[in-house]
């Protein structure tokens, strides 16, 4: 509860659609979850929803998210965007920006950006962001999208996994002055309203400032599907945020989702 009164607080008339709402609940399954059976139940968009921990925190391509009473920021919002699918491909990136943003307002340190959606500091993973879309029944057409974002930030090495620890860092390892967490949540609650406002209009400034944070390009890469390793050389982002590298044989792919292992990071050598 004080966690949530002081989010409010901080956010008092800062925002115009999301985090008008907000809760910060001390435990559940997943604030994802929560935010998909709000939706359904005819929320509306802007809801921002918080937890001390999560039992079931949920990570890309079904991983689990180790979600620890207070060590992380847990936070996922509820979106009813009206745009077509081709345009909204692209938002996950631009949430990517708005939580360098939000983060660098919060600690004055930017993280950058492994493509498409690690969020990293120093190397080490940070935190990630999990997209999740709604489609109405019998329609197909989209309903609401929930964008799920978690940060480690009060981590000591010893609270990571042991298979975690060469890869992952938090806010209190790696700067200064480590915010609060109400105080973070609210730096990046307003970077996520105003990049809302912005999309997808202003994407010559997001693109420029994905582009600039990107550590994924110029690298030897691997593309990794469940069938296949590829080795490739990272080149650029496109317009729409994808990723286009070289291949072996000198050809060029153009790489739209999946996962991608860039040298270096990760225990990939
Ligand atoms: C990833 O790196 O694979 C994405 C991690 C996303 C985790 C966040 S924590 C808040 C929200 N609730 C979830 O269950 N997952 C996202």
């Amino acid at each position: 509860m004080q966690f949530q009164q002081e989010l409010t607080r901080l956010l008092a008339g800062k925002t115009k659609i999301i985090g008008k709402k907000v809760l910060w609940l001390e435990e559940t399954d997943s604030t994802n979850l929560v935010c998909r059976r709000m939706a359904a139940e005819g929320e509306a968009e802007g809801l921002a929803v918080l937890a001390r921990a999560q039992s079931a925190g949920r990570g890309r391509r079904g991983r689990n998210f180790q979600s620890t009473k207070d060590l992380g920021m847990y936070l996922s919002v509820l979106l009813r965007p009206t745009q077509d699918m081709e345009v909204l491909n692209n938002l996950t990136a631009w949430v990517a920006v708005a939580v360098c943003s939000g983060v660098e307002r919060a600690c004055g340190v930017r993280p950058q950006i492994k493509w498409i959606n690690d969020i990293i500091l120093n190397g080490k993973k940070l935190g990630g962001i999990l997209t999740e879309l709604g489609l109405e029944p019998g329609t197909g057409k989209i309903d609401h999208i929930v964008v799920g974002i978690g940060l480690n930030v009060n981590h000591k090495l010893d609270d990571f996994q042991p298979e975690l620890r060469d890869m992952a860092t938090s806010l209190s390892l790696d700067v200064e002055n480590c915010p609060s967490l109400p105080e973070l949540a609210a730096h990046i609650i307003q970077a996520l309203d105003e990049m809302y406002e912005s999309f997808p209009h202003n994407r010559p400034e997001y693109l420029e400032q994905y582009r600039a944070g990107c550590i994924t390009t110029g690298k030897p890469v691997q593309l990794i599907t469940p069938a296949s390793r590829e080795e490739a050389e990272s080149l650029y982002i496109d317009e729409e945020f994808r990723l286009v590298v070289r291949m072996p044989d000198g050809s060029e792919r153009t790489v739209n989702a999946g996962e991608v292992s860039v040298r270096g990071m990760y225990g990939y050598l």
